[in-house]
């Protein structure tokens, strides 16, 4: 079944072609990043006119690099929540067209499932259930993956994604947008013991996460420093930051794969790219014996491959949608 898929729901432009949900035959990705460098976070409507400037070029090169026709294709997934509403609603609109030029199924897909599913591609062994961490620039999810298509999540970010938490400390740090690959990068020359702070305990539900006293902490230090005229370790800040949200995610990943008597434990999105929290996940998983997936760097940003991975199995599992599709700026994994 091949499968044209659709991605749009931040500053990322993606057309893929794949194939039975796990050939990529084709990932075309279009960054605006640069486009928002400036302006130091992504600007929604500079977002979503992008993404209308580009996307049906970028259809158009997936279908000439896949090497197939318009008419070959079976479907169309598109991501469809949660995310930047009006980028999204370019996404779906585009994809909707497509559907009813070409008289072929329109599956919608949430976002997030998708990076999860980009597992399923790096990994072609790789079967629900198993435990899922997802941290990316708008979500932070422990996700239980009961099957392909259902998932229940058993802890969230109760405040910021980690991935915003990265932004942030890059951005008072003074490195370019998006700031968590820069953090990562001096992070590796620094002393991750040098800066003492904090871990969030949330009441009510241990797995549960916070990340905007992190945040907090981070941004006071460097304006205390800056008032103080004191020269601030920059690589050790990184470092002990990195740390800190390592502490917050791992632990809690590892408890509830034991709690769950899950062997299998995946990471998914943007900041599985970050290099420490792999390792420490890699070093965790093997001193317990767990399996672990995470996927290769080149899947954990924003892609349309995994959206087409996942929109397969949604497909299988019947959920198409009909021509009143709409976009979802928030929507829960399990909803
Ligand atoms: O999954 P993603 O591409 O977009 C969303 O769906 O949100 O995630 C983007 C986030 C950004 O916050 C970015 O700074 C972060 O992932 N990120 C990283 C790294 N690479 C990207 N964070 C930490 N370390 C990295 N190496």
């Amino acid at each position: 079944m091949l499968i044209m898929s659709i991605e749009s729901t931040c500053d990322e432009t993606a057309v893929a072609i794949t194939e039975n949900g796990r050939r990529v035959l084709t990932d075309q990705i279009f960054s605006q990043a640069d486009l928002h460098a400036v302006y130091g976070g992504v600007v929604p409507e500079i977002a979503s006119r992008s993404h209308v400037e580009v996307i049906s070029q970028l259809a158009q090169r997936a279908i000439d690099i896949a090497g197939i026709q318009k008419s070959d294709l079976d479907a169309v997934a598109v991501s469809y929540a949660p995310g930047l509403i009006g980028a999204v609603l370019v996404g779906v609109n585009f994809a909707k067209s497509v559907a009813l030029a070409l008289g072929i199924p329109l599956i919608p897909v949430h976002h997030i499932k998708g990076h999860i599913a980009a597992n399923y591609i790096a990994f072609p062994e790789l079967e629900p259930p198993f435990l899922c961490m997802a941290i990316s620039g708008g979500n932070t999810l422990l996700s239980d993956v009961r099957s392909y298509t259902e998932m229940k999540i058993i802890g969230a970010t109760r405040d910021d994604a980690a991935g915003e938490c990265f932004d942030k400390t890059a951005r008072v740090l003074g490195l370019p947008y998006p700031g968590g690959k820069h953090v990562d990068k001096l992070s590796q020359a620094g002393d991750d013991r040098k800066y003492d702070l904090p871990r969030s305990h949330v009441e009510g539900n241990p797995y549960d996460m916070s990340f905007s006293g992190l945040k907090t902490a981070v941004v006071n230090l460097v304006h205390n420093a800056e008032q103080k005229g004191e020269e601030l370790d920059r690589e050790s800040l990184c470092a002990s930051f990195t740390r800190a949200v390592s502490d917050s995610l791992l632990p809690r990943t590892m408890q509830l794969a034991r709690e769950l008597g899950y062997r299998k434990i995946a990471v998914a999105g943007g900041v599985a790219a970050n290099s420490r929290i792999r390792a420490d996940f890699a070093v965790a998983a093997e001193k317990e014996g767990f399996e672990l997936f995470i996927p290769p760097l080149s899947l954990c940003g924003d892609n349309a491959a995994m959206i087409g991975c996942q929109g397969y199995y949604e497909f299988l599992a019947g959920h198409t949608a009909g021509s009143d599709l709409n976009a979802f700026a928030n929507m829960e994994i399990d909803q």
